[in-house]
């Protein structure tokens, strides 16, 4: 257990990006709620997934960690979830047929539902209001009532994250991730990518490894729709993940259960911050977003601070540099934690530093962009003999046109058609599956 700490030490530090309760008696009766409720993950599971990135920090795994930039209530619908988790299997499949290594598989699902935002109000037209920190906190419609933080939403939040990992066990242990299924994978984008064959020829050769392990054992294998999969947040609010933190029998330490992995965002790393101060102390494998500000002697810090044992898979750090300073500012913090003796999983989130507005002020991404941030994490890591062992991705099921490139060649105008995000732009289906291609050529490159 980590010395002076409990789950409400964080109080006691400056907290960024919290919601403006009005009355401590309604957020008290909410938290207390929450703690009686039953947990949403179990420690179990949570170790699991920690010896799975300890796997990933020692080259052996992969890390595929994906899903919406935010979570909305109006989203916790069966058709939308069921769309999600496909795709991630599939690209998990991929990455692991093509790239040759297991892949760890973790949702940004199940409580992704708080948001960081620039500015703590809004205002239009003359009209200032609280800005929107998603649905854990209030509600997106530009009125007062909407606007106002509710404290109700986090159990709100709470029972719809429990039902959406609810349905993604079911389908699972109904088969759902049955790697049988490649047969009737949706793959009519391909047929635009400029190199279609290569990705054909990816397919045809899984779809014919599995009939060969099931000819071999004489039967259909139910092994390979044996599936695990994790959920992930960020550990934004700290009254809510406070709430759920508890000291589960018969273990040493204290577990965020709201969520496998929560990680800290880029806003709220602050080495004397309070979301630092609430990582800390909880056992959970545990995500640090790293933006262009990070400098390396302060990120050996917050890496000495977080993770004091140095226990292989609890530390995750999501890079988002941007692709046209990755070059540049990832080679000084892989040397700074080399040196430092310190074990990481390093991943890349290249879709965070590559946001921008076109010019009627819709926010997106390219994908080429997106692409050059991985290729040149790649190189540094490649030049560093260390391992890129995770990717970080917005993305979503649905068809949506939020990020422009790709093989149907998306364009700013064709944005206006099918753009559902309300924070910031995901890969549709075919973008994510593709880009999925596009890795698992890198990873199987380095064998
Ligand atoms: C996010 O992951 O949606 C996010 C806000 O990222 P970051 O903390 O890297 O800015
Ligand atoms: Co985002």
């Amino acid at each position: 257990m980590q010395p002076n700490w409990t789950p409400d030490s964080w109080r006691d530090r400056p907290a960024q990006q919290q919601a403006d309760y009005q009355s401590p008696s309604d957020l008290r009766q909410a938290a207390d709620t929450l703690r009686r409720l039953p947990p949403i993950v179990t420690s179990w599971e949570i170790e699991k997934l920690k010896l799975q990135l300890a796997e990933v920090a020692q080259g052996q795994r992969f890390l595929l960690q994906g899903g919406d930039c935010s979570e909305r209530f109006a989203d916790c619908q069966a058709s939308l979830i069921d769309a999600k988790l496909k795709v991630l299997l599939m690209m998990s499949a991929v990455l692991t047929y093509g790239g040759g290594k297991r892949v760890a598989r973790v949702g940004r699902i199940a409580g992704q539902y708080a948001k960081p935002r620039s500015s703590a109000v809004e205002t239009i037209n003359g009209v200032t209001l609280p800005s929107y920190r998603g649905d854990l906190v209030n509600g997106i419609a530009f009125t007062a009532d909407a606007r106002r933080p509710d404290p109700q939403r986090m159990i709100e939040a709470y029972s719809r994250s429990s039902m959406t990992l609810n349905f993604i066990r079911s389908l699972l242990s109904g088969g759902f991730g049955d790697i049988h299924h490649v047969d009737v994978w949706d793959l009519s984008f391909v047929e635009h990518a400029e190199q279609p064959h290569d990705y054909l020829r990816l397919v045809e050769g899984m779809k014919a490894s599995v009939r060969f392990l099931d000819a071999a054992v004489g039967r259909r294998l139910s092994e390979l729709a044996d599936i695990d999969f994790y959920t992930s947040h960020e550990g934004l609010h700290l009254d809510y993940e406070s709430a759920v933190t508890e000291l589960p029998p018969l273990r040493q330490g204290w577990y965020d259960l709201g969520t496998h992995m929560p990680w800290i965002g880029d806003r709220t790393r602050a080495l004397d911050g309070a979301h630092v101060e609430f990582f800390r102390g909880i056992r959970n494998p545990i995500g640090v977003k790293v933006g262009p500000t990070m400098d390396p002697v302060e990120l050996v810090e917050l890496i000495s601070v977080l993770s004091p044992d140095n226990e292989p898979g609890r530390m995750t750090l999501i890079c988002r540099l941007g692709a046209d300073r990755v070059l540049d500012l990832l080679p000084p913090l892989v040397d700074a934690v080399q040196r430092a003796g310190k074990v990481v999983v390093w991943c890349s989130d290249p879709m965070h530093g590559n946001t921008y507005k076109t010019a009627d002020g819709t926010k997106t991404r390219h994908f080429d962009q997106i692409l050059a941030e991985l290729d040149h994490s790649f190189e540094v890591h490649a030049d560093a003999g260390t391992y890129l062992g995770g990717v970080h991705f917005e993305m979503t099921g649905q068809n949506v046109t939020e990020v422009v490139g790709g093989a149907r060649g998306l364009t700013e105008a064709d944005l206006g058609r099918c753009y559902d995000s309300d924070v910031d732009p995901r890969l549709n289906y075919e973008q994510a599956l593709e880009m999925a291609f596009l890795i698992a050529r890198r990873i199987g490159g380095e064998r």
